[in-house]
Formats: structure tokens, sequence, C-alpha cells
């Protein structure tokens, strides 16, 4: 098997994440849930091993509505971002998903997952980014993206875009700039921008019926949050303090 620091699996494993009696049966889960800790760890907040089994309970919750195949859906939720230290340390040069893919074959062989299940496994991973050429085309590979675009948005998102903004000495706000001319990683940076700029847009790029309804509903969230934090930045508190507007 190819993953890092065996004895150290256990230690970052938080297994009361796992709901029900998994799809792939608890001891492989928790095996895949290791491998995607040790792999995920140093990518902080807004990447980390949370994200995964976020990612991985939202893509079983659609699965489950759609009849999707459940055992595939659970492997690829859970190893979908192991490849995103190649995509930091080579800055955006290697595509994670690519990579995650790559690594995530000498693994799924190491656990004895037949070919079959791992081509299926494989496609969901390296398409859910939907970028170069690389499209969700099976029912596991779009929920996969459903379910890591949700995570994006609503209040984990407004939470993630704050975090990552922390992360790069990003500000709270930036009150009268134009925020689209504002750069990403730059300390002019804000969580706001990132708003306007990318996470507005994902509830239109849903691609199962669960992922547009919960999308709909974390997007609404969303705007009230970010109309009101405009407001309260610039002096403004609303005259009831029960309306969120
Ligand atoms: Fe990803
Ligand atoms: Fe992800």
């Amino acid at each position: 098997m190819s993953s890092p620091n065996a004895d150290n699996r256990q230690n970052s494993l938080s297994t009361g994440q796992l709901q029900g009696e998994p799809p792939l049966g608890r001891e492989l889960t928790e095996r895949l849930l290791a491998i995607s800790h040790e792999y995920c760890q140093a990518e902080g907040g807004c990447h980390g091993p949370d994200h995964t089994e976020r990612v991985h309970n939202l893509a079983l919750h659609i699965g489950r509505l759609m009849n999707a195949r459940l055992d595939i859906l659970s492997a690829a939720a859970l190893l979908h971002d192991i490849g995103r230290s190649h995509e930091m340390l080579s800055q955006g040069k290697i595509c994670h998903a690519t990579k995650g893919a790559e690594m995530s074959r000498a693994i799924l062989t190491g656990l004895g997952f037949s070919l079959e299940m791992q081509e299926a496994i494989l496609h969901c991973i390296e398409a859910h980014r939907y970028r170069n050429n690389k499209i969700p085309e099976t029912l596991e590979a779009k929920i996969l993206f459903d379910a890591d675009k949700l995570d994006s948005i609503g209040a984990i998102g407004i939470g993630r875009a704050f975090l990552f903004a922390g992360q790069v000495g990003a500000r709270l706000h930036n009150r009268g700039v134009d925020v689209t001319k504002t750069r990403s990683y730059s300390t002019e940076d804000t969580a706001y921008r990132e708003f306007l700029v990318k996470l507005c847009k994902i509830k239109d790029k849903m691609l199962t019926p669960e992922g547009k309804r919960l999308a709909a509903e974390r997007h609404e969230f969303m705007e009230i949050f970010f109309k009101r934090l405009d407001k309260e930045i610039h002096g403004s508190p609303p005259t009831n303090p029960d309306t969120p507007q």
C-alpha cells in the first residue's frame, strides 16, 4: 500500500464521523479514512480531514437518494483530495485531481479493490474538479462533484472563506474597493471577494437534483450573511436586531 507513516494513522482517525454502517464496511472505511487523513492533515482548516469527512457524508446522502453505488462513492469521497499537497507544492502546475487518481490506483490495488471498481472510483476522483476535459460522466462522479462543491458554500463555505483569508493574512473586509479587482492569496483578499467572484456561482453548477436543492438553500444563507456583513461594516445596524438584513 502506498501511504506515508502507517503508524500514525490511528492517531489521526476520527471514526466518530462515520455515520451508520459504512457501505464498504467499517474496517475498510476506517483504513481509507486513515490514509486520507494522513495525506490531508497538512492542508489546514480549508482542505483538512474534516472537509473530506463532510464531503463523504454529503456524497452518501445524495447517493442514497439517487440509488448510486455507495461503495464506489465512499472510496472516491475519502480519497478525492489526497493529491492536494502536490498541487500546493507545484503552485498549481500539478492538478490535485489527476495526481490524486494516480496515487489512489496504488492504494486501491493494495486494498484488493477489483479493476472494475478501481476504474469507477478513479474516474470520480479525477473528474471532481470538472476541469482539463475531465468531466463527471457517471452518476457517482456527478454526486462527488456536487458534494465537494456544496462544502464550499453555505455556513461552512463562509467559515472556510474566512479561514482561508486568515491563512493568507488577508482582511476581514475591503471597504470601498472593487473586490473583483483584488487578487486571491493577496493581503487585499477577503471572504467577500471569494463570495462575489466564485461562491455565488456554484449553485448554478450543480449536477444532481438534491445538489441543486441544497445549493440553493446554502446560497440564500450566504446572501443574507454577506448583505448583513456589508451593512455592519458600513456602520448601519438594522433597526430590528432580529431582522437579518
Ligand atoms: Fe479537490
Ligand atoms: Fe475537496
